[in-house]
């Protein structure tokens, strides 16, 4: 009995053995075979040792005890290649860290066992949506500074409910900053919330009031987006250490910051913020750094502590501190007045007017002055909101108090009843409500079109300070909101319907042929491009099929222009027009009847062959997509006989590399740092704006001094873009055939023909130098070990003598003019990097080169959209007029305008 047990046991027992070990080391192998696809797949280096058979004796590579790998930390190797998808195999794998090497391609899924994920500064291309689906261990996030194609920030992000950290700078998030960062929702413990250098737009959700976040950094979202609203929810995140809001478009005051005993770095900097600097933040006791530059702050400059390190606050653009001394009190007329705004919530129309310590001599807005006195209140129709202060008694001149035709709540203060000379108080039309107090019987009182005025519970309560009441205000707002956005909404479909429409209507009306398919094999005998003409009902969609079987698609509209009045502009292509010969034809001059210039460029008869013919196309292709003031503009283009010709803006103090290095021989003057210094800034917005286009992304490719061309006011446009390519698909690498120019051209392009943004930033670095020093990216009459100037540039940058000598002579050197170019020349080395990885993006560099700008005035008009709204479908000259008429109009305010940006948080990761 006892033996028949034993002997069923025993098979049992080995048998159930068996198992587990077949179980133990599958699972084991299949690690094992997750890992050396791995290895295959980043190339890893010899210095890896990733051979012994037992994969957890490999560096960088950490089991349990059951072998499973747990770790993976192969960050800062240089690695190249990209991640297999079975990564998702390793079961229990914790965490995975490949920081700072150039992966690419998708990064794969991973298994919901990660507690960290650390994968920023890499190529990666693609992450899945969902990716953080079910990841509930997951507390450190960093995933900065990777070309992902433009996504929002994701919904699965909140199964993350163990999340500590969630750092995604520069990592292409659209839309707005979603409401479930706080600290009612998913992660309680979250502190470092880092989304700084994306494309964000909306408020600060109201849901962060009450988190326990601290360092909070949303600064330097791209232009053309910005955060905006006010920065109030700050006052309610007592737990926050350092806030980087700078580079944005937030307005209102800086919020009261007394309970704020950890806060350090206070970055409020290139925003819209007004009204007085609270005195609870100059006294906060934690306080490091403060930045507060390029803002509309108002009332006294504020003075710290000592050791809190300031920015320049007073003598750098738009603060409108009443003096130019630190803690130096403003006249009692200004407090008075700024305490009358504040109830307002310091509107940004009165802070951008109101500047320095007299209201009537400086003619304030609003405020109508009689002997130095004041007089008369005038804020009708502005838009107000808020309350009226009791404050405006102090004002004891004023003898009209006119407030209407605002939104302005609350009730009127019986403190305005005492106002001596007061005649007049118009306040119709707004929202007021409560007992009207009584005042003299000479005082004229316009209440009217204030439906709850005289009753004593308005209709809509928001006096009370109970929740429920706050709570239900806020779903009115909130009802509000949705039905006027679904106005809108409604609205804007409507429009576009009838726009799309006109359009219709207008291409049915266009007299000329619709559809034009060009074969291969016309190409190869020469003849005409234009081959085979099919009237379609499409519309005016020229389908353009090159040999390389690329497909265009090139919308043409009243783009097509006939060779006849090109050669009639042109002066039939006179040698008198030349204005320049470019590596595919010759660039005339034309004049419109009307007087008006134009560039027309031609290809030169012979050299249109397949290449010829891709160029020219790719550079339409490219041109009628984008639009940018510096960018040189498309007129249109021309297809006929054997002829391409396009026809551009005219540029008449043509090309960079003429004002660089050939300025004596052309009789013109050198030029300075300044207009230097500009021209990089308009260059860098033109390839920025490339670059961060939505749909795709386009590579200039030969980005050079003579492909750089300026017009009378020195602003420069970047043209030429033959070689451009458009990143397919959101994919921001690309094998492609080598093109571009010698001593401009990225190491990593020139050997292996990878194409990818930093191509351009590269030779975007070089010209810096060039501008820097006045030299050419390549002299072949120097030394051997001098002709590329990047390689000279960067031995001669370290050290500070040899960095003297290579200034441009012809650059007037003062102080401030040196540490400019310090800077610039410090930019440009940057731009250089050996490693791509390592050069920065181009909207860094806008971020550096627009403070170095000096701005004259400010601005008071907003950000002016980069792009131009042209339309084709006008005659020629009319196109160009009402093009010039643009630029006229808005050339002010163009004027280093968007100074308001701000280096993102690319030191915020030091501590990975
Ligand atoms: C904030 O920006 C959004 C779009 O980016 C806009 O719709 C909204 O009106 C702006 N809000 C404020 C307060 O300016
Ligand atoms: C701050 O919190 C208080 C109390 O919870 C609330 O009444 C107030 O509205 C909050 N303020 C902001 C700006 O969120
Ligand atoms: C903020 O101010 C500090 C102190 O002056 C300065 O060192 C720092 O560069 C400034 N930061 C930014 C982003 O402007
Ligand atoms: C108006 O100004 C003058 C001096 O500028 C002053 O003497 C006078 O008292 C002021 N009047 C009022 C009503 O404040």
């Amino acid at each position: 009995m006892m033996k028949h047990a034993l002997g069923l046991g025993g098979s049992y027992i080995y048998r159930i053995v068996w198992v587990f070990f077949v179980l133990v080391t599958s699972v084991r192998s299949q690690d094992a075979e997750v890992m050396n696809i791995l290895k295959d797949m980043i190339n890893a280096p010899i210095s890896f040792q990733w051979t012994d058979p037992d994969i957890c004796k490999w560096k960088h590579i950490v089991c349990d005890s059951t072998k499973h790998v747990t770790s993976i930390q192969i960050g800062n190797q240089n690695l190249q290649g990209s991640l297999p998808k079975e990564l998702e195999k390793l079961t229990r794998l914790e965490s995975f860290e490949c920081q700072s090497n150039s992966l690419a391609g998708s990064f794969p899924y991973l298994s919901k066992s990660l507690r960290k994920l650390r994968i920023r500064g890499n190529m990666f291309n693609f992450i899945p949506n969902d990716f953080f689906k079910g990841m509930s261990n997951l507390q450190d996030v960093r995933i900065d500074d990777n070309p992902f194609p433009q996504w929002q920030v994701p919904e699965s992000l909140k199964d993350c409910v163990s999340l500590r950290t969630f750092s995604a700078q520069n990592v292409g998030f659209i839309g707005t900053i979603p409401d479930f960062f706080g600290s009612d929702g998913p992660f309680p413990g979250l502190v470092y919330l880092a989304l700084s250098g994306n494309y964000l737009e909306g408020a600060l959700p109201a849901s962060l009031s009450g988190s326990p976040i601290e360092n909070l950094l949303v600064n330097g979202q791209h232009s053309n987006f910005k955060l905006n609203g006010t920065i109030a929810v700050l006052q309610n995140m007592t737990s926050l250490k350092q806030v980087w809001v700078n580079g944005n478009s937030f307005t209102g005051p800086i919020p009261d910051l007394s309970h704020h005993d950890q806060l350090v770095d206070l970055n409020l900097r290139d925003n819209q913020l007004t009204g007085v600097v609270p005195p609870s933040l100059t006294s906060l006791q934690s306080l490091k750094v403060v930045n507060l530059t390029n803002n509309f702050l108002q009332g006294p400059p504020p003075m710290f502590r000592d050791g809190v390190q300031v920015d320049n606050i007073i003598d750098r653009r738009r603060n409108q501190f009443c003096t130019n001394m630190l803690g130096q009190p403003c006249n009692a007329l200004v407090n008075v007045l700024l305490s009358i705004v504040e109830t307002l919530g310091y509107p940004l129309e009165f802070a951008k007017n109101w500047q320095g310590n007299d209201p009537c001599a400086n003619k304030w807005i609003g405020i109508v002055c009689y002997n130095e006195n004041i007089s008369v209140i005038n804020f009708q129709n502005m838009g107000l909101t808020g309350t009226i202060s009791p404050s405006f008694v102090k004002l004891q001149s004023v003898t009209k108090l006119l407030i209407a035709n605002n939104g302005l709540t609350g009730t009127i203060p019986i403190e305005l009843t005492s106002m001596p000379l007061l005649k007049e108080l118009d306040a119709s039309n707004n929202q007021l409500y409560g007992k009207v107090p009584s005042f003299r019987k000479d005082v004229v009182l316009k209440l009217n079109g204030n439906p709850d005025i005289g009753n004593d519970k308005p209709i809509s309560p928001s006096t009370s300070s109970s929740s429920n009441n706050i709570n239900s205000e806020r779903n009115t707002e909130k009802i509000v909101g949705v039905v006027v956005g679904i106005i809108i909404l409604l609205g804007l479909v409507v429009l576009l319907v009838v726009k799309f429409k006109k359009k219709l209507k207008h291409r049915g009306k266009v007299q000329n042929p619709t559809t034009i398919v060009v074969h291969p094999r016309h190409y190869e005998n020469g003849s005409p491009a234009m081959t085979s003409i099919t009237s379609g009902g499409e519309g005016n969609i020229a389908t353009l099929i090159s040999p390389m079987r690329n497909t265009y698609q090139v919308e043409v509209g009243n783009m097509l222009i006939s060779i006849k009045v090109l050669r009639e502009v042109t002066n039939n292509f006179s040698e008198n027009n030349i204005l320049g010969k470019g590596g595919f034809g010759i660039v005339y001059k034309g004049e419109l009847q009307d007087g008006t210039k134009i560039a027309v460029k031609r290809m030169q008869l012979g050299l249109v062959d397949e290449k010829g013919l891709s160029e020219f196309m790719s550079e339409i292709a490219v041109l009628t997509k984008v639009r940018h003031k510096h960018l040189v503009a498309l007129l249109g283009y021309c297809l006929e006989e054997n002829e391409r010709l396009l026809v551009f803006e005219y540029m008449p103090q043509g090309a960079l590399s003429v004002h660089l290095f050939n300025w004596k021989r052309e009789g013109l003057k050198p030029l300075e740092w300044k207009p230097r210094l500009g021209i990089a800034l308009d260059v860098a917005r033109g390839v920025e704006y490339l670059h961060g286009l939505t749909q795709q992304i386009f590579i200039h490719r030969d980005l050079k001094p003579s492909n750089i061309l300026l017009g009378d006011d020195m602003r420069a446009k970047v043209s030429d873009f033959g070689l451009v390519r458009h990143a397919p698909d959101g994919k921001t690498s690309v094998q492609t055939r080598l093109a571009g120019t010698f001593g401009y051209m990225a190491p990593e392009y020139a050997a292996t023909g990878r194409l990818t943004t930093k191509v351009d930033v590269y030779s975007f670095g070089v010209i810096l130098m060039e501008m820097i020093t006045g030299r050419k990216a390549l002299d072949n009459n120097l030394p051997e070990e001098d002709v590329l100037l990047a390689a000279w540039f960067r031995r001669m940058l370290q050290n500070k003598d040899s960095f003297l000598t290579m200034i441009d002579p012809t650059i007037e050197v003062d102080e401030e003019t040196l540490h400019s170019i310090s800077i610039v020349a410090e930019l440009a080395g940057h731009c250089c990097a050996r490693d791509p990885c390592q050069r920065p993006d181009m909207s860094y560099v806008v971020n550096v080169l627009s403070p170095l700008i000096e701005v004259w005035r400010p601005t008071d008009q907003p950000e002016v959209d980069d792009i131009y709204g042209i339309n084709f479908d006008v005659t020629l000259p009319e196109a160009l007029k009402r093009w010039q008429a643009f630029e006229g109009r808005n050339s002010l305010d163009l004027t280093y305008s968007d100074s308001s940006m701000h280096p993102s948080g690319n030191n915020t990761n030091s501590n990975i």
